[in-house]
């Protein structure tokens, strides 16, 4: 939730601009509300900020050319505190003359107490932010201190909240001081210049070389270095870390949106993800968990905190690891498991899933766990980001940067992280309840496989995505594993084409949805493989015959060779067969492009829907 990016350059070409431009079309997917620069000028802080996409900045900064620096700040908002106008967009300014300006992730919670006592003292401002409070006082401190990094540290003592701040002062003209707490915040080190990102694809067209930074920390870049200090201003270490993906891995190669070209990553997602994790022969070794083989064997609960699409890939995870290692899963919304006194203790294992590491939601919900005594261990893909750090141990998803709003390729390697995890944890405990850990694991190899011959499948779901553009209500069925497929295959819908959209589990139907059903309502079913246990691949036909006699336009997404839904479906998607726990994997993915096509051939950027942010940084 909001994008930042800092600049300092030892040569005087006046690159500034540019590269805080680049680093914000990179970063815009984390918001996109408004956007604004500020340059360091022999002249004092140039600004220009404007409401609505990057492009609107882009065009103004055309009619104004700005003078070029060699020191720049850059920030694309989010709105919280504040309607998304040029007034209320970042930079704010602050400081004797405005010298100083400042841009801002996060909330500040006590601004309104900090506002009245600025007030009371004569301080005027332009905007309804929080972000504004920070630029005043941090003006203040540096009108008092004559020091960036000095006036920061002061400034932040008084703040209370989760927030990224970065700023810039007229008379330090080689300086960006940024300060760090509960919001994600990296270092990029460069020869020639040094920077500073919400996340490495700030800079990641100029240097691979990152240094992530601890909670309560403040940095001060210059064309020389990086320096960093506790709150406490104590000197701290930032831990740096190589970059293993490069520029192209942040830019739409040949497709017309970030989404499709993720959608089509998700085989490399699911193989990354595996990669290095087995034996030959389908043993797992988790090396890179640092929690000792003991403790693991001792857990009697699982509890998954996720947001969204991530807590749909715990649930998959339920079913899969009570199936595996009859451990007790429970999944909950990180936000209700905060505050819902949950039931944990030193033998739960508390499992965060986050695409971005950074969900302010999860992230409270881990430190929660932490303080009731729990072992927490961080599904994420993104190295570095602080719910990682914030846990005992981390399992990390390789499905390189996800740069389209709405998840896709990150809940397929989710799952698979979470198959790894269930598959480890049975061959641990050395009893496998139900399936053989190793056999599993060879399946799990072949998805990529599966994953892209089923991406070669999808002309008529893209046909259908178009001819279904004006759809008011679409419904999705599933059962157990299909239950969180069709609740994602909503989400997706909501999200991307503004449709109302619900998933249901199909045996809940009869207590109340189906009454929704009228003729030529579309429902979308999730069909189990004809092999799964309980006969629930018969029961879900029947939920589909039950719907369809009401008149219901059923899409069907059924295994190769399942001839029993042909009579009732209208329509029938395809997947290719495998093992009852490992269908998600496939049967998610025509419902990802489903919604891709039907959102584009309405118009919408599917890229950047409306109201959303890429990580929620806010609780
Ligand atoms: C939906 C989507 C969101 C995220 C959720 C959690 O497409 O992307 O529902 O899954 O906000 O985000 P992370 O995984 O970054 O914690």
């Amino acid at each position: 939730m909001c994008g930042i990016v800092g600049y300092v350059s030892r040569t005087t070409d006046g690159t500034a601009l540019d590269v805080v431009m680049e680093g914000l079309a990179r970063l815009e997917y984390r918001g996109y509300d408004s956007a604004g620069v500020a340059l360091v000028t022999p002249d004092g802080v140039a600004t220009e900020k404007r409401a609505g996409k990057l492009e609107n900045l882009r065009s103004a900064l055309a009619a104004h050319p700005m003078a070029p620096a060699a020191t720049g700040i850059g920030h694309t908002r989010w709105a919280t505190h504040g309607g998304p106008t040029d007034g209320n967009a970042h930079p704010h300014l602050g400081g004797r003359e405005d010298r100083l300006a400042l841009i801002h992730n996060g909330i500040i919670e006590n601004f309104h107490a900090l506002k009245k006592e600025l007030l009371a003292d004569g301080a005027e401002f332009r905007s309804e932010t929080d972000t504004e409070v920070a630029a005043q006082i941090v003006g203040r401190e540096y009108d008092r201190t004559g020091d960036l990094t000095e006036a920061m540290r002061a400034a932040v003592a008084r703040l209370e909240g989760a927030f990224t701040l970065l700023a810039v002062h007229a008379d330090q003209p080689g300086v960006v001081v940024g300060a760090r707490r509960n919001s994600p915040l990296v270092v990029g080190v460069g020869d020639e210049a040094n920077y500073l990102g919400s996340d490495v694809a700030a800079f990641i067209g100029h240097t691979r070389h990152a240094v992530e930074l601890g909670q309560d920390q403040i940095v001060t870049i210059t064309p020389d270095g990086y320096e960093v200090v506790g709150f406490d201003g104590q000197p701290a270490q930032g831990k740096a870390y190589e970059v293993t993906w490069d520029a192209s891995a942040a830019e739409k190669g040949g497709y017309d949106t970030f989404m499709e070209k993720e959608i089509h990553e998700q085989p490399h997602a699911v193989a990354d993800t595996l990669l290095g994790r087995t034996k030959d022969d389908g043993e797992l070794v988790l090396d890179e968990l640092r929690i000792s083989e003991e403790r693991l064997r001792d857990i009697d609960r699982i509890t998954v905190v996720a947001c969204g699409t991530a807590a749909y890939a715990g649930t998959v995870a339920k079913y899969a690891i009570e199936h595996w290692t009859r451990i007790p899963v429970e999944v909950s919304l990180a936000h209700e498991f905060r505050y819902c006194d949950p039931i944990v203790d030193e033998r739960t294992l508390v499992v965060s899933i986050s695409q971005s590491g950074e969900t302010m939601d999860t992230l409270m919900a881990v430190k929660h766990a932490t303080e009731l005594g729990a072992l927490t261990l961080s599904i994420c893909n993104t190295h570095g980001s602080t719910i990682p750090r914030e846990s005992d141990a981390v399992l990390y998803t390789h499905a390189g940067p996800e740069i389209a709003v709405a998840s896709t390729k990150a809940f397929l390697a989710q799952i698979t992280a979470c198959y790894v995890l269930g598959l480890y944890l049975a061959q641990l405990r050395g009893e496998t309840y139900a399936d053989d850990a190793k056999s599993v694991m060879t399946e799990l190899r072949d998805m990529p496989d599966k994953v892209e011959e089923l991406l070669g499948r999808m002309d008529r779901v893209v046909e259908m995505a178009r001819f279904m553009a004006d759809s008011r209500a679409i419904l999705f069925l599933g059962r157990n594993v299909g239950f969180p497929v069709a609740l994602e295959g909503a989400l997706k819908l909501k999200e991307l084409a503004y449709i109302h959209a619900e998933g249901f589990a199909a045996g809940e139907l009869k207590h109340g949805p189906i009454a929704l059903i009228e003729p030529g309502q579309p429902v979308f079913v999730v069909v189990p493989g004809p092999d799964t246990p309980h006969e629930l691949h018969k029961k879900v036909v029947s939920n589909i015959q039950e719907i369809r006699a009401r008149g219901a336009r059923t899409i069907v997404i059924a295994h190769d060779g399942d001839e029993d839904v042909v009579p009732f479906a209208s329509e029938v998607i395809r997947i290719p067969q495998c093992s009852p726990m490992l269908a998600p994997l496939l049967a998610v993915v025509p419902l990802q492009v489903f919604a891709l096509h039907l959102a584009s051939a309405k118009g919408l950027d599917v890229d950047q829907p409306r109201n959303l942010a890429k990580s929620v940084t806010v609780e």
